[in-house]
């Protein structure tokens, strides 16, 4: 099993970076609890506060581009991948090697877009069952649905980030769990919680699909 957690940090120069407020806690306790069930994982997992989880062999990585080929190298091992990294979309085009001085510094900063990770394993997905995540402002179901197909994903897990106690930096979250049939909506619950439901919800789509 492969899972993706945590922000990336996209160099503007050697000090600064763009990055994002996810904590990586949704994803370590998804691979914390697949290891218990006695899944064999790999967690590739952007800069985060959080202990490498037990049982779970951790591959640390800075940059979209990191994410891509750790996940690229552990992609073919894998029957199952649950992509809840929060991957930069846009990337700054043209990374200064030193510190940019004050004086010196640019009004604007040019952008880049990053490749989509989970696009490209949803593209070459085989037999494999892969599970995205979703973060929405505002209701998550429509736009949810259209990356479960435009991915080529099996489950995508949605929240709307506005939602008080949900997605980026807390410990709880608020999730509606979407397939192509269904979309089930879970009350606001501890991010351990919401692992053993993705969990639950992937052991289940992996019988129906055997
Ligand atoms: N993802 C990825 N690689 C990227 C961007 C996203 O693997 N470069 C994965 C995330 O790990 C997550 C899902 O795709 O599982 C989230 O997609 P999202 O970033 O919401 O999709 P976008 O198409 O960028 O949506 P939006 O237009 O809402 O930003």
């Amino acid at each position: 099993m492969l899972v993706t957690a945590g922000p990336t940090r996209e160099p503007i120069d050697a000090v600064r970076f763009i990055g994002n407020r996810s904590s990586g806690r949704q994803g370590y306790a998804i691979a914390e609890e697949a290891a218990r069930r006695g899944a064999d994982v790999t967690l590739v997992s952007g800069p985060t506060a959080l202990a490498d989880p037990f049982g779970v062999r951790t591959v640390r990585v800075e940059t979209a581009a990191e994410m891509l080929a750790a996940v690229d190298a552990a992609f073919d091992e894998a029957d199952l991948v649950i992509a809840a990294a929060a991957v930069a979309d846009l990337r700054p085009a043209a990374p200064v090697e030193g510190k940019i001085r004050k004086a010196d510094a640019p009004e604007s900063i040019p952008l880049e877009g990053t490749f989509d990770i989970l696009a490209s394993l949803g593209a070459r997905k085989g037999p494999r069952v892969l599970v995205g995540f979703a973060a929405e402002a505002g209701d998550p179901v429509e736009s949810a649905r259209a990356k479960l197909a435009s991915k080529n994903l099996d489950l995508i897990v949605a929240n709307d980030i506005t939602a008080p106690g949900a997605g980026f930096d807390v410990p709880t979250n608020r999730v509606i769990l979407i397939d192509e049939a269904a979309a089930l909506e879970l009350p606001l619950m501890d991010k351990r919680a919401v692992a053993r439901a993705v969990l639950d919800r992937v052991e289940a789509l992996r019988k129906e699909s055997r």
